[in-house]
């Protein structure tokens, strides 16, 4: 579903139409909080499936109605891990398609002036190293708070990292690739550019206000 980018080689990109057609409706300023919630939902819903693609089966043994046969079960720990506040709204839609991951959380917050993040809250499951870690945040933006979550998650013990995120800028998908090149950034879209205060344009202004209602 999704395409590596030809100018970013660390980003998978979802040209998918309903995953379009659903950011565009985010965009919207029009866009209540109420359906700004359900979409960001259903969007990262859809965009796990690329994200899992390669996540490990094993064979099991089930009896149906009918007769015994060999299915598929994930045979990893998985381990998704939203950024507060606006990467809680992902995370919903992930567990909603795979409700077998367990869920790490990271608070942070982006100082309006320096635009560097500060960490607030850092609760995450023992034995990171146990299989892939999903990093969640719609807003990939300078790339701070996405880097330094990564690196949190790393000292943690995370071996195999992916980032899920709605719409980034070239800055944040630069910097990723420059600071933890072996994360691969999915994205709805790559915008064109910061402005001066740090916000993606077009992009959607605030996500986290715009997911609570806090505008
Ligand atoms: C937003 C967003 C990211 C960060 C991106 O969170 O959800 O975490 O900004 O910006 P960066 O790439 O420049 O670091 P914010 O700090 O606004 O917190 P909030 O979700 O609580 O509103
Ligand atoms: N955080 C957001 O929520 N939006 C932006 O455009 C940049 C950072």
């Amino acid at each position: 579903m999704g395409t590596r980018h030809p100018d970013f080689d660390n980003a998978i990109i979802f040209e998918h139409p309903l995953i379009q057609h659903k950011l565009t409706w985010m965009r919207d300023q029009s866009t209540g909080f109420r359906p700004f919630r359900a979409l960001i939902a259903q969007i990262a819903g859809l965009m796990v499936f690329e994200v899992t693609r390669n996540f490990p089966t094993e064979d099991v043994t089930v009896t149906t109605p009918m007769e015994q046969t060999t299915g598929k079960r994930l045979s990893t720990t998985i381990t998704v891990v939203p950024v507060l506040r606006a990467g809680l709204g992902m995370a919903e839609g992930i567990l909603e398609v795979m409700p077998e991951a367990r869920v790490g959380h990271l608070g942070m917050a982006r100082n309006e002036q320096t635009l560097e993040p500060t960490v607030y809250l850092k609760k995450l499951p023992a034995a990171m190293s146990e299989g892939p870690v999903i990093l969640v945040d719609p807003m990939l933006a300078t790339g701070g708070s996405a880097s330094e979550a990564a690196a949190l998650l790393k000292q943690a013990g995370a071996k195999d990292l992916s980032m899920i995120c709605l719409v980034a800028a070239p800055e944040g998908v630069r910097r990723m690739n420059r600071d933890h090149p072996d994360v691969t950034v999915h994205a709805a879209a790559i915008d064109r550019q910061l402005d001066d205060k740090g916000y993606i344009c077009p992009g959607l202004g605030d996500a986290g206000d715009r997911m609570y209602g806090t505008v």
